[in-house]
């Protein structure tokens, strides 16, 4: 077996997370879902497949100057940080440095990063996906043997169209749709308590209802889970107990009831799913 095929063999279950719109909540939902399935005792590694803007480096909170380890076969040793095995294209460039690359080279080097990491024994490896439903998202698909998805959107109509590409995208390509993740669903005012549904509401019913998909969590609009991944310290770490990190855990117990662990013996390749 090659080294690369290895290293992805002793990954239970691939998770991508992934919506048709940008800046509905996919790193931040991968982060805090990473961590949270962690928390529920699993072993776990974050994969930003957001090649052009990663941005897991920030929401980790790894400091610019921690780089990963490049061993003599190109194989890649990821970044430990709270627990997690994580590996972007933010640690093999320079922070401020665009990454400016054709499609192939980004697909290529997307595959590379997959494929070369030493993840060790892993029960799940999160995979924040960049939005849209392109390049990346065909030859993942394609080249791995995804077996689920689940899709991020927020509640207003604009985000619901997208993600309902990025469906129909995930269908096109076969990959079985664990369900959705309904980001921003709503926001309890600090003062009076009072909940409001402030960016609309039924997007995620509509997509379950119409494509007969199960909504996995309705994660509220928080303050602290803002602030905390702009200043690298996850939710689930700072938030124990509210609102948000029940949310989090809730989410990640579904992923977790709704996986397929590979047994040790097959030869069958690894089990990915789209979140
Ligand atoms: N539930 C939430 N409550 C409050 N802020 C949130 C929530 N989820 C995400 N955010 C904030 O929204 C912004 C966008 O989130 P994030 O970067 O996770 O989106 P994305 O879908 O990964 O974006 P992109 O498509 O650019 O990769 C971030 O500033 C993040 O902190
Ligand atoms: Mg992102």
């Amino acid at each position: 077996m090659a080294n690369t095929e290895k290293n992805l063999s002793c990954i239970k279950n691939i998770i991508l997370v992934a919506s048709g719109k940008g800046g509905v909540g996919k790193s931040t939902t991968s982060l805090n879902l990473a961590l949270s399935l962690q928390v529920l005792g699993k072993s776990v590694g974050i994969l930003d497949a957001d090649i052009y803007g990663p941005s897991q480096r920030k929401m980790l909170g790894i400091p610019n100057e921690v780089k990963p380890e490049v061993l003599e076969n190109n194989e890649i040793v990821p970044i430990e940080h709270h627990g997690l095995k994580a590996m972007s294209a933010a640690f093999l460039s320079d922070e401020k440095a665009p990454m400016v690359w054709r499609g192939p080279m980004a697909v290529r080097a997307l595959q590379q990063m997959l494929t070369l990491t030493k993840w060790g024994q892993l029960d799940f490896l999160i995979i924040d996906m960049p939005p849209g439903t392109g390049d990346i998202h065909i030859s993942l698909a394609q080249q791995f043997n995804i077996s689920a998805a689940i899709v991020v959107t927020t509640p207003q109509i604009i985000s619901e169209i997208d993600a309902r590409k990025a469906i129909e995208m995930l269908i096109k390509v076969k990959i079985p749709i664990m369900g959705i993740v309904e980001n921003m669903a709503s926001f309890t005012c600090p003062h009076c308590r009072e909940e409001s549904r402030i960016f609309g509401d039924g997007a995620a019913s509509r997509l379950a209802s119409d494509y007969q998909i199960p909504t996995l969590a309705s994660l509220p609009l928080m303050q602290e889970i803002q602030e905390n991944a702009d200043n690298g310290v996850p939710s689930i770490t700072q938030i124990e107990g509210s609102e948000a990190s029940d949310a989090y855990l809730s989410l990640a117990a579904k992923v977790i009831a709704r996986s397929y662990n590979k047994p040790d013996d097959t030869s069958k390749s690894v089990n990915i799913s789209i979140v």
